[in-house]
């Protein structure tokens, strides 16, 4: 088991650059489309984070074969040889649930364990398994297992009840090789989709309507080989910036993209932050002594992310005033609060509201982390926290932060990971 320890100071002035690295959530269903060809995939700038670990074990499984080097991947599904995803990898990583419609449309058959709830909600897959049958699957649940098969997949048209990430991104897969057009309606619009799309297209796929709630495609039948580079992680990016608002901070954020990141800089310069836009790869983040408090709501992109959430309820603790945070995505995304008191914040939450009371003085204690941007959030505290913070559990950390604790080490926090 692994924690890390920091040594917090509330006057921390964090200064320096930090390159941010591929998002984890691009990079997920970039390997997962590598299952509709035969051809290989080069991805490149990919983040060294353990769901990336998981899902190409996975992909092997499946009879994928892959080299990661340094941040490249090469991989290659020449044959599937297995159409399993099993229960203690989808356990693992709910996202698994990607390789769905893939091996649907390649293979025409996929048993893919349910991923089940996590500690941020429930997270149902309803809205993919009803998209894979208006596509013609017919999908049996049984043991906790998705038995689904499909000789081949009819193009449909088919509307997302509520915005799903994963949901459009397993439908688009599908669509790509099924016969016919589909329609897809109430798209998530993610940039993490639209990296998508632009891999398919890459890979030979027929996609109109791209960044669009409205996505048609024209199944084509067999997709080749591509080249493709990940976008940077915009949530990795957000919880940087937040570091800075934080703590007085100065710091240049390197191989981020400013478009994906709108409303998280809206809401920081507001709170009296500087960031400026250097150029289309770089932002600087210079924090302010006066927070200001406000108001947030999570909501679908281009809305507040909610995977920045638990990130800048930390931020609002140093506010002067009160905030209140409403979190619509997720039904339990609030885990961390408790963790937050324990280090002397003032929050009390109400059904899917928190309200947050600042400026309140943080305090070290030893916390226990229940899920990843939960993690990073209290890293987030434990900077400005006086004296010594410990955080347990840090393998959520690892699964979407690369060396976070390396990255901060050079911006001049001190944090250690130590291995007990
Ligand atoms: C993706 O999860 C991200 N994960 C999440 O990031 C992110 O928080 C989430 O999108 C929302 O932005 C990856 O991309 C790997 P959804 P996903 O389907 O696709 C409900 C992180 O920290 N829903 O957009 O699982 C669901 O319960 C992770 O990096 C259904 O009801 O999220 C939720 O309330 C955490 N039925 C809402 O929709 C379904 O079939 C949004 O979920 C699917 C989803």
């Amino acid at each position: 088991m692994e924690k890390i320890r920091i040594l917090g100071n509330p006057s921390l002035r964090l200064k320096g650059k930090v390159r941010i690295s591929g998002s984890k959530n691009a990079v997920l269903p970039a390997i997962a489309a590598a299952l509709l060809t035969e051809e290989r995939l080069q991805l490149q700038n990919i983040p060294r984070v353990k769901d990336v670990f998981t899902i190409l074990t996975l992909m092997e499984e499946l009879g994928a074969r892959s080299k990661l080097k340094n941040n490249s991947i090469s991989i290659r599904a020449k044959r599937i040889t297995s159409d399993e995803a099993s229960y203690e990898l989808v356990r693992s990583m709910r996202a698994s649930i990607l390789v769905l419609g893939p091996l649907l449309a390649r293979y025409g058959k996929a048993v893919v364990a349910l991923p089940g709830g996590c500690a941020i909600g429930s997270r149902p897959i309803d809205l993919h398994i009803s998209g894979m049958q208006k596509l013609g699957a017919s999908i049996a649940l049984e043991h906790g297992y998705i038995r689904a098969e499909a000789p081949r997949l009819r193009g449909a048209d088919v509307e997302f009840e509520k915005k799903t990430v994963g949901g459009t991104e397993n439908l688009l897969m599908a669509a790509t090789l099924a016969q016919g057009e589909t329609v897809l309606r109430n798209c998530a619009l993610e940039p993490e989709v639209v990296n998508l799309c632009e891999l398919l297209v890459k890979m030979g796929a027929r996609i109109d309507g791209i960044g669009e709630e409205v996505i048609r495609i024209r199944g084509v039948k067999e997709l080749g080989g591509a080249t493709h580079e990940i976008i940077p992680d915009r949530i990795e990016a957000g919880t940087f910036l937040v570091a800075g608002a934080l703590a007085q901070g100065d710091i240049t954020l390197e191989n981020v993209d400013p478009r994906h990141l709108v409303t998280v800089i809206e809401r920081l310069l507001f709170s009296g932050a500087r960031v400026d836009g250097l150029d289309d790869r770089t932002l600087r983040v210079v924090g302010s002594a006066e927070i200001k408090p406000q108001d947030i709501t999570t909501s679908p992109y281009p809305g507040f992310p909610t995977d920045m959430q638990a990130q800048f309820m930390v931020l609002m603790t140093q506010a002067s005033g009160v905030s209140i945070i409403t979190e619509t995505i997720f039904d339990r995304r609030f885990s961390h609060v408790n963790e937050l008191l324990r280090l002397g914040a003032s929050i009390e939450v109400h059904g899917d509201k928190a309200i947050v009371k600042g400026k309140t003085p943080l305090s070290g204690a030893e916390v226990i982390a229940t899920d990843l941007r939960a993690s990073a959030s209290l890293i987030l505290a434990g900077l400005i926290a006086r004296g010594e913070t410990v955080i347990n559990d840090v393998e959520h950390l690892d699964r979407g932060y690369e060396r976070i604790e390396e990255k901060l080490k050079l911006l001049g926090a001190s944090i250690e990971r130590i291995k007990y």
